[in-house]
């Protein structure tokens, strides 16, 4: 694994040590809470489902309604930096942005072309039509509770 890739993704899996308030260099502090990108971008971004990054690069430059204008991938991973990560902007030339891209893209090395967009997004979930009924949901919960307590009581748990 090329060494840029291999930082790229320490700091991915590793981000509370690389470049969060644990960091050991102060400088290298920019971003603002202990998550890592991995608690969301499951199994180092390769996880179906789960905003995997797989062939992820080739879907940029893309129009983003959000700032109304077309965006790199530079600045996606920093719009996560931003408001998944509390963080700073890193600048595009700075090691570690082009780290985290080389990792990305060397994720999606040798992946055929149809099977790219397997790994897009988060599953699209269906909201239900009918309004929440709370008095229903307050009696199945008391209902959890008092059989969660009796096995208890009886010690099967
Ligand atoms: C708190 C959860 C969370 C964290 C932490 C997080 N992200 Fe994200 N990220 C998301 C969500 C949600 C999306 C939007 C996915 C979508 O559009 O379906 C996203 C999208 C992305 C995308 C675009 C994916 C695509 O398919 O277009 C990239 C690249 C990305 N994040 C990189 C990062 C990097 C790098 C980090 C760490 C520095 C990070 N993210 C941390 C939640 C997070």
């Amino acid at each position: 694994m090329p060494s840029d890739v291999k930082y790229g993704y320490q700091l991915i899996a590793k981000s509370p040590k690389y470049m969060e308030p644990m960091a050991e260099d102060p400088d290298m502090r920019y971003a603002g809470n202990n998550l890592a990108c991995v608690n969301c971008h499951l199994k180092a971004g390769t996880q179906v489902g789960a905003a995997s990054w797989i062939s992820v690069t080739d879907r940029f430059p893309q129009f983003r309604g959000r700032s109304n204008s077309e965006g790199t991938i530079e600045d996606r991973i920093n719009g996560c930096m931003q408001r998944s990560m509390d963080g700073d902007k890193r600048p595009v030339l700075s090691r570690e942005m082009k780290s985290i891209v080389a990792y990305m893209e060397w994720l999606g090395e040798g992946l055929p072309k149809e099977r790219e967009k397997e790994f897009k997004d988060f599953p699209k979930i269906s909201i239900p039509e009918v309004a929440v009924d709370l008095e229903k949901e307050k009696h199945c919960l008391l209902k959890n509770v008092a059989f969660a307590l009796a096995k208890m009581e009886r010690g099967n748990d």
